[in-house]
């Protein structure tokens, strides 16, 4: 799929990349920097806030993810780069996955040579089973799955075009059917791993205009539970995040561009209802980094702990 950055996106040759413009160059009207909120309940209007700077504690870099290998979708913007570069500090030999290619390669550059990208649609089953059987080629087996890609656009059902529809659901719930599907052998060939998968806090609460986020992020906390179930005999644990607002850099995804027609109803009516101030919080939104502390706990905890779901809000 072409943008207006250059990108293309799709599974194919590992590490890829077009001449343009780099990271979040797709999603102009989403990256007012320093600070860009690109998810939660107002994905799609832009919340900027002063949110608790990132940083990492003492400990980190300390190579506590030596000899893992760990895929992540949407690991070019947002939360997804978060956990992919913590991961990597950790010492794990990273694969970012995400259409774009130039976000890829300047990332696979940036990030040293632990650190392999490969274009891959998580909607298209075929770019899935690509990107995977290159993961098994190179390493044979994989530790950790985050299911970290998601689009969101606000929206009242009556008003959906069919490519959102098709798109939320095929990014946001297809999507981690397909890794998850394609990892489980990777995992089970490592001895057990981990799968995360990220959901929102608009399962928690109900939002205007928020239907296909919400039904695909519910679909998708329901394939953790089975997933939990189906593989704890083979120590495939499967844990779910419930985020809220997180704030970070990379711009977001690249062919998801602002609905200007319909975010100005939404965003008024967000924030009339107090919606955005609430879960902003009194922080001023998280920050990507403390997201990615929580994939790190979750991934570093004994074996023997159960844990399924993890709520990480703003407030
Ligand atoms: N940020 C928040 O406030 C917030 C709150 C609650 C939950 N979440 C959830 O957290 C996750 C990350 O959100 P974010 O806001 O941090 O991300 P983001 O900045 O919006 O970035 C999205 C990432 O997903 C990739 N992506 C999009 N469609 C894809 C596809 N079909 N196949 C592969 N990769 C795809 C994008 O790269 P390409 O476009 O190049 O593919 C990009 O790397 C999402 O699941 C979101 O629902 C976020």
């Amino acid at each position: 799929m072409s943008t207006d950055s250059g990108e293309t996106s799709g599974a194919g040759t590992s590490g890829a990349g077009t001449s343009g413009a780099g990271a979040g160059s797709g999603e102009p009207d989403l990256v007012p920097p320093p600070v860009v909120g690109t998810g939660g309940v107002s994905e799609g209007v832009t919340i900027t806030g002063s949110a608790s700077p990132g940083g990492r504690d003492a400990a980190a870099g300390s190579g506590r993810l030596a000899g893992k290998v760990a895929a992540i979708t949407g690991a070019t913007s947002g939360s997804g780069l978060a956990v992919a570069k913590l991961f990597a500090a950790e010492g794990a030999s990273v694969v970012l996955l995400a259409r774009g290619e130039v976000r890829l390669k300047a990332l696979t550059e940036a990030l040293g040579p632990n650190v392999t990208g490969i274009p891959t649609d998580v909607s298209d089953p075929d770019s899935v089973r690509a990107a995977f059987g290159l993961i098994a080629a190179q390493f044979g087996k994989l530790d950790i799955l985050v299911n970290n890609a998601g689009i969101q656009r606000p929206c009242a059902v009556e008003s959906l075009t069919d490519h959102e529809i098709t798109a939320q659901v095929g990014t946001n719930l297809l999507g981690p059917i397909y890794t998850s599907r394609a990892a489980i052998p990777l995992l089970r060939a490592a001895g057990g791993g981990e799968i995360i998968n990220t959901s929102s806090e608009v399962t928690l609460e109900v939002f205007p205009y928020q239907s296909m986020y919400a039904v695909t992020k519910a679909g998708l906390e329901e394939l953790g539970r089975s997933l939990n179930i189906e593989y704890d005999k083979e120590d495939i644990r499967t844990s779910t995040i419930i985020q809220g607002v997180a704030l970070g850099e990379g711009g977001g995804p690249l062919d998801w561009d602002l609905n200007h027609e319909i975010s100005s109803v939404v965003w008024p009516r967000l924030q009339a209802e107090g919606t955005v101030q609430r879960i902003i919080g009194k922080h001023g939104g998280q920050h990507v980094d403390h997201v990615a502390d929580v994939h790190l706990f979750i991934v570093t905890r004994p074996r023997g702990q159960k844990l399924d779901v993890i709520r990480v809000r703003s407030y």
